[in-house]
């Protein structure tokens, strides 16, 4: 049997070159080797204050960046996580084994926990246990993901192992999978990575020409010696070359900066050209395809009749070695 692969993306905001370098990218070139899942995780979006006169919309977008990139639904399952119920009852079911301790110590968890004013919510602390029930309902293998998500594989794999170990070998243990865009930097701030919650930092797959253009050329570099080790933000500008350019183009910047006779404004001005040739048709395909919700709608819906099939199957078997006799009425 093809092994399974398991993604999940929030429909927090616009999806960025740090989402599709690290992971959205990578989830197009495995659709054609594995059984995929995709998951627009609209569960873990609740976890800090959100909208829900939006989040509707925002599920669509998603979908539609997904698509336009070259996510194709008659061979991947792309699917709403809310639209499978499942994923909530096995979280508990995994809350119940997972160490309070090894939450506390979530990179992500301080991070956003520092960040957020106010009151901080139990669901943001169960994040990861939510994301290791999303991938082992379907006993996936394998997960495309960026680097910042490795820690919580990692607690996601023990976990696993913990459910195995107490009530029977029912899952594997799931393995990151990485590309080399696994961690794309703020432009503003090379020493943070990209995100939609540092303002100015990223640039969005369905950014206009110009906007790029001024992105790129505002991109934080160094004035230290060239030649020698990179700074992070030129080295941030390299990793966006060799994704966007051609690998002789690449290949020539890195002689000119090796003989210290690198331009830094020729270097923005070939990466500006060459995100906004790549992404021109992208946001073309994606502005049709937002122009057809129904479309978008139904092939949510399929997916998640799809996913929903085999989620209820693991949780009868999740349910039965957990000792829950009572039948679901
Ligand atoms: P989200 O929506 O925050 O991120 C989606 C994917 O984008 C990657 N990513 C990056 N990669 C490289 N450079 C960056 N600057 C960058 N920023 C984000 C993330 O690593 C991620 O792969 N927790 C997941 C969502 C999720 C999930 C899952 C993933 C929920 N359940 C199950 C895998 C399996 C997340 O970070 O979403």
């Amino acid at each position: 049997m093809a092994r399974r692969v398991f993604s999940g993306i929030q429909p927090t905001g616009n999806v960025h070159i740090g989402n599709y370098l690290g992971a959205i990218r990578n989830w197009v070139a495995l659709q054609d080797k594995y059984d995929s899942l995709f998951c627009i995780v609209d569960f873990h979006a609740i976890t800090l204050a959100y909208d829900p006169n939006q989040i509707y919309d925002r599920i669509l977008d998603v979908a539609a960046t997904n698509l336009a990139v070259g996510l194709n639904p008659e061979k991947v399952t792309l699917f709403v996580q809310s639209s499978v119920p499942e994923h909530t009852e096995l979280t508990w079911y995994l809350t119940c084994l997972t160490s309070l301790g090894s939450l506390e110590r979530m990179t992500q968890f301080k991070d956003k926990s520092a960040r957020q004013k106010g009151n901080i919510f139990a669901g943001l602390m169960n994040y990861p246990v939510l994301q290791t029930a999303d991938i082992i309902l379907y006993k996936a293998d394998l997960v495309p993901v960026g680097d910042d998500q490795i820690q919580h594989l990692e607690l996601a794999r023990e976990i696993t192992r913990r459910f195995n170990t107490t009530f029977g070998e029912i899952f594997p243990e799931p393995q990151p999978l990485l590309t080399s865009g696994a961690r794309v930097m703020a432009l503003n701030d090379p020493t943070s990575k990209m995100s939609k919650s540092i303002e100015g930092s990223c640039i969005s797959l369905d950014e206009k020409p110009e906007s790029i253009r001024k992105k790129i050329r505002r991109a934080v570099t160094d004035p230290g010696p060239q030649g020698g080790e990179m700074g992070p933000g030129v080295k941030n500008l390299f990793l966006l070359l060799e994704a966007f350019t051609e690998p002789d183009v690449y290949r020539q910047f890195k002689t000119d900066y090796a003989n210290e006779q690198l331009r830094y404004s020729d270097l923005k001005h070939t990466i500006g050209e060459g995100i906004v040739e790549h992404l021109t048709p992208i946001r073309e395909r994606r502005a049709e395809l937002l122009a057809k919700p129904d479309y978008l709608k139904d092939v949510l819906m399929a997916g998640g009749d799809r996913a929903r099939i085999e989620a209820q199957e693991t949780l009868k078997q999740v349910r039965e070695v957990m000792g829950f006799k009572f039948p679901v009425s």
